[in-house]
């Protein structure tokens, strides 16, 4: 198995507004993590705890502060900066923000084909098995614009598209929390059998555990920007070790989940995870925690 996307040591620090001191957020901090072809690694954690920042910095839409993004070949070199966009691919939690409102739905799906030197009639051809793929194959819905769609098809041409010709690595920042309870599993599914057909590498990011455990092989929990817990997906569902894992997974409707989680009540659990974050420090690399020397 190699490792396609290798993140270093990822932090990011925003400078705040206002005060002379500016004060500064460490949204995300040294965190490291391995993109393995074939496999899908799940991020979870509460809100704010510096998911999407790494989606975007992961998509380029943001520099880390510090920590390294290495993208490999299948032979293992490292792919150079100006063709990594062609392979890291993203699907974002708005699928309407995401595509332009003045451009049909087949141009945003074209549009890839063409830099990729498709000629007009093979990327016409493609653009049709790739809206078959993700189950839009209505007539003239190529001819559509966004918002003649609605929201869940909206998210599958933005899945079409990050299928791209050369798409390696899949990032989806909690791809179906916008959209209705009743097709969320439609398109998680949808993304599982692509990720399967293609091998692709895939970032899953979501709040919750139920779903990611079902799609992901890993689970990695951040926790106010760092890594607090990380491991297969069952293990670290069934056998939490973290406090605010515990709490995830006691708070999971998942009923496999529930129950062995073994907490207490919440103010006790609020105070048993500032005493473990202060208290130690989780290693990405051993998989232990340390705790600092007095
Ligand atoms: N541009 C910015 N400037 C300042 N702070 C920011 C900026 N973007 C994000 N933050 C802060 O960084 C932290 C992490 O935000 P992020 O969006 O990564 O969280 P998240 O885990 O994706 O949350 P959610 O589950 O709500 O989407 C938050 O405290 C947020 O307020
Ligand atoms: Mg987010």
């Amino acid at each position: 198995m190699s490792a396609i996307l290798e993140v270093h040591d990822l932090t990011k620090d925003y400078r705040l507004r206002g005060g002379l001191r500016r004060p500064v957020l460490r949204a995300v901090d040294q965190v490291s993590f391995t993109l393995t072809q074939g496999r899908t690694l799940a991020l979870v954690g509460e809100s704010g705890s510096g998911k999407s920042t790494i989606a975007r910095i992961l998509a380029r839409l943001e520099k880390p502060t510090a920590g390294r993004i290495v993208l490999r070949a299948p032979d293992g070199t490292q792919v150079p900066g100006r063709f990594y966009r062609d392979h890291v691919q993203m699907v974002f939690q708005d699928p309407f923000a995401s595509l332009n409102p003045f451009h049909t739905i087949g141009h945003h799906i074209a549009r890839p084909l063409r830099l990729h030197g498709h000629d007009r009639a093979q990327t016409a051809r493609q653009v049709d098995q790739l809206l078959e793929r993700v189950s839009l194959a209505e007539p003239a819905l190529a001819r559509r614009r966004p918002h003649e769609l609605s929201g869940g098809q909206r998210q599958r041409v933005a899945i079409a598209r990050a299928l791209a010709p050369g798409a390696r690595v899949v990032v989806a920042d909690e791809p179906v929390s916008m959209l209705d309870v009743s097709i969320r599993l439609d398109v998680l599914q949808l993304l599982a059998r692509l990720q399967r057909e293609e091998n692709l590498a895939m970032l899953y990011i979501t709040h919750d555990l139920a779903t990611a455990r079902h799609f992901s092989d890993e689970i990695l929990v951040l926790y106010r920007g760092r890594v607090v817990e990380r491991g297969p997906a069952d293990e670290v569902i069934l056998t939490p070790r973290h406090p605010y894992t515990k709490l995830l997974a006691a708070a999971s409707p998942d009923p496999l989940a529930r129950g062995r989680a073994g907490i207490g009540p919440d103010e006790e659990i609020g105070d048993e995870i500032d005493a473990a974050s202060a208290a130690a420090t989780y290693d990405h690399y051993t998989g232990r925690w340390t705790r600092p020397q007095a």
